[in-house]
């Protein structure tokens, strides 16, 4: 993940360096960050001159202690508890004391990685999804201490580099889903599939292609709470919205909160979440020319 995601950062302008154990290790990773940047260019995302101008604004090493200047720091190391603390205690030792240090975790909390760590206003979670370089959308999460202006500056910064940061607004984890928010819905996911898989219900082919072709050829342009606005469950009449409110409130686990929050929220009828009802027609035919665009694009081409 590190080459990855420190080409966000040196595309963008913002001197960059990759530390890691040793230089064989960084031999690797210069030909990684030197053929992503190549591949950027030969698919015209950027300009020759600007792949090479990043490369150029990318230091590697494996001396830790030239990152005592960073202002930023993102560990992206072995997912291992013990080693991230060890990382977090030793950076902020030697880092000024300004430096934000940030975790690319999937599965630890920031807590438990800040364990001993003096500075817990300046440490804070970013999670990057593969390829980090690609894939716009990262989460950005608090620790137990980290204010909100090191989470702000870091929600900035994630901007600034044309990412797309998702607000983390709670510690909170299904224990038999765990990660962050956006890991905690696609491993429901990946379990269901599993799931199906060996209970026989379909080929491993069949489910892969069956998403990517049905709410995965949508996701690009909705997600759930869209998705129920374009699926019009506002215009259901009141005993079927009854029936879909009543399942959504059975969910297994859910706090006494949480049941609550969902009542209010289904309070007067199911409601949209983001459609303007009275601009249904309009939200819809432009949904649909995205799709057809994808259509043409993913799997018809152009028909005469
Ligand atoms: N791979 C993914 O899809 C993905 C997605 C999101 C988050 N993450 C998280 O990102 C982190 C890295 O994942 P990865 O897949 O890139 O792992 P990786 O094993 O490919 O890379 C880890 C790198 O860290 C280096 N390293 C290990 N211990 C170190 C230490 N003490 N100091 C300095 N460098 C050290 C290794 O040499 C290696 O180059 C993990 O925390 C992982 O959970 C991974």
């Amino acid at each position: 993940m590190g080459f990855g995601l420190a080409i966000n950062f040196a595309l963008w302008g913002y001197p960059t360096t990759i530390y890691d154990l040793d230089d064989q290790i960084l031999a690797k990773t210069i030909q990684r960050v030197k053929k992503a940047l190549d591949m950027f260019a030969t698919e015209d995302l950027i300009s020759r001159r600007r792949s090479e101008e990043t490369f150029e604004r990318i230091a590697f090493t494996s001396d830790i202690e030239n990152l005592a200047d960073a202002d930023f720091i993102t560990e992206a190391i072995v997912e291992r508890l013990f080693d991230k603390q060890e990382l977090f205690n030793h950076l902020d030792k030697i880092c000024k004391s300004q430096t934000i240090i940030a975790s690319n975790t999937s599965t630890l909390r920031m807590g438990d990685i800040a364990e001993g760590v003096k500075r817990q206003d300046k440490v804070v979670l970013t999670h990057y999804f593969t390829p980090p370089h690609i894939v716009p959308g990262v989460e950005v999460a608090k620790g137990p201490g980290t204010t909100d202006e090191t989470f702000n500056l870091t929600y900035d910064l994630l901007k600034n580099v044309r990412k797309t940061p998702v607000r983390v607004l709670k510690d909170f984890i299904i224990p038999e889903l765990p990660g962050y928010l956006l890991n905690t819905m696609q491993r429901a996911l990946e379990g269901a599939a599993y799931r199906l898989w060996a209970e026989g219900v379909a080929s491993a082919e069949d489910i892969d292609l069956g998403i990517k072709a049905s709410f995965g050829f949508r996701n690009p342009h909705e997600g759930p709470f869209m998705h129920a606005d374009f699926s019009a469950h506002f215009k259901w009449p009141a005993d079927v919205q009854d029936r879909q409110v009543k399942r959504t409130l059975a969910m297994p686990g859910l706090s006494e909160e949480a049941r609550e929050r969902l009542r209010k929220r289904f309070a007067d009828g199911v409601g949209t979440w983001f459609i303007d009802p009275n601009k249904f027609e309009e939200a819809e035919e432009m949904r649909d020319r995205q799709y057809a665009r994808r259509l043409k694009e993913l799997y018809w081409g152009k028909l005469d």
